[in-house]
């Protein structure tokens, strides 16, 4: 594992886009797994100022979504379809069919996730994918659980992520209480892994995944199995590891 401590929001969100950024240059047609959430907003936007400038170009890169709120449309503000079109799709020249997320439109669970699988395999896996880290040590929707689940998978929030996640919704009534997810063997078969991590609040859960044991009850330790893995996270973020080392 990599690990770049960096100053804050803005300086990680900068390198990440550049690291993204350098794979759409030196590899036109690449397959890159994104995240939502408030972690890579920052990074989309230094990769559209960048294709702004003309610096990038998108037109043959393949992107996977990690997760999708169930029974949401894609309309609602709150859908992950809706942020990515928002914050990347609609800014850059990515071809809207190279655009990938899992249908949460689709009641059956068990046909969405098959099939999204299938489009992961059948463009030969993901290249470079990006993760932000849950409160309690989460990737893509991969709650703590008994077990690391290996594929694309319907998964029932835990409470934790509900709570962090209420601050998008009117209500917390409002927060889907499922999803769909890639699994964790689906993360891990990519090429390489981007994880970023910014604030307080995810320094416990960045200390469980790289210094504690490797177990489901913190999803983003399976990390440490893989040998492609860079972390970005700022001071804030990093504070526990510093006190503990
Ligand atoms: P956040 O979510 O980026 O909104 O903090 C990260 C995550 O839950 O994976």
């Amino acid at each position: 594992m990599k690990i770049i401590q960096v100053k804050d929001y803005e300086e990680m969100s900068k390198k990440a886009a550049a690291v993204l950024a350098a794979k759409v240059v030196s590899d036109p047609e690449c397959v890159l797994g994104l995240a939502t959430g408030s972690t890579p907003e920052g990074a989309y936007r230094f990769l559209v100022e960048w294709y702004e400038k003309g610096l990038l170009d998108f037109s043959g890169i393949t992107t996977m979504n990690l997760d999708e709120y169930k029974g949401i449309s894609k309309e609602n503000e709150q859908s992950y379809y809706y942020f990515m079109k928002k914050h990347l799709f609609s800014k850059v020249n990515i071809k809207e069919n190279q655009t990938c997320i899992p249908d949460g439109e689709e009641e059956d669970g068990e046909k969405v996730c098959r099939e999204y699988e299938e489009l992961i395999q059948s463009v030969h896996g993901v290249d470079l994918q990006l993760l932000g880290i849950g409160r309690n040590g989460h990737i893509g929707f991969n709650e703590p659980c008994g077990e690391f689940m290996k594929r694309c998978h319907c998964v029932t929030l835990t409470e934790s992520t509900i709570e962090a996640n209420k601050r998008f919704f009117e209500s917390e009534d409002q927060v889907p209480r499922q999803a769909y997810t890639m699994g964790i063997g689906t993360i891990m078969s990519a090429d390489r892994i981007l994880l970023l991590a910014s604030g307080e609040e995810k320094a416990e859960a960045l200390y469980q995944a790289v210094c504690g044991p490797i177990t489901p009850n913190v999803p983003a330790s399976i990390l440490q199995l893989h040998d492609q893995v860079t972390i970005i996270a700022d001071e804030a973020a990093m504070s526990k590891m510093n006190y503990q080392s």
